[in-house]
């Protein structure tokens, strides 16, 4: 690819382009299965606010929003949740989704935000969960279609 990839803090929680990613009810459900539909604001910032310790990043393309996703504090401080992964259907199948992932784990790394990252994806997901396999997350749990995959980022 020869555009620049970049992440960069949500700081402020702007929602605008996360709501231009999501584009029908059924890939809503893949970001978050819970969420009401349309896209209800408050239940989204509530989710993602920073004073809370959640924080929301976009993947800008040559300075575009393109992608996006969150870590979600967890109640052990050395575990954050990976959540709201979503790549803008326009730029799919071109490695951001690899990309972002690939980047969160160094911001996590790098500012010591967590030792581990988890996430949960549907059984019935197979692009989100090759994707994640690929980036090297492991299923540790199962609970209907709900798949709860980890992955170590330091090592003891
Ligand atoms: C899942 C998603 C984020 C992947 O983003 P992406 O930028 O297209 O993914 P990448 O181009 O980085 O591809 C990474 C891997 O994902 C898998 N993948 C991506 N698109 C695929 C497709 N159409 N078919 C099969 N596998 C696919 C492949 O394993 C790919 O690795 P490869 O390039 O070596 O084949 C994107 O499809 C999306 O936004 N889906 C809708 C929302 C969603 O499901 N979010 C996840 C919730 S848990």
């Amino acid at each position: 690819m020869g555009e620049t990839l970049e992440m960069i803090l949500n700081y402020s929680v702007n929602l605008d382009g996360l709501k231009k990613m999501i584009t029908s009810p059924d890939e809503q459900r893949l970001v978050w299965p819970d969420s009401k539909f349309p896209f209800f604001d408050t239940e989204w910032l509530e989710k993602l606010a920073f004073n809370d310790g959640h924080r929301s990043y976009y993947c800008l393309m040559d300075g575009e929003p393109v992608g996006h996703l969150a870590l979600r504090r967890t109640d052990d401080a050395h575990i954050r949740r990976i959540v709201f992964v979503v790549v803008a259907p326009h730029c799919r199948q071109k490695g951001i989704g690899r990309f972002m992932i690939n980047e969160i784990e160094k911001i996590c790394r790098r500012e010591k935000l967590a030792e581990k990252l988890t996430l949960r994806v549907r059984s019935h997901n197979r692009i989100a969960k090759s994707l994640y396999e690929k980036c090297g997350y492991r299923v540790y749990a199962i609970e209907g279609t709900a798949m709860d995959m980890e992955k170590l980022l330091i090592s003891f």
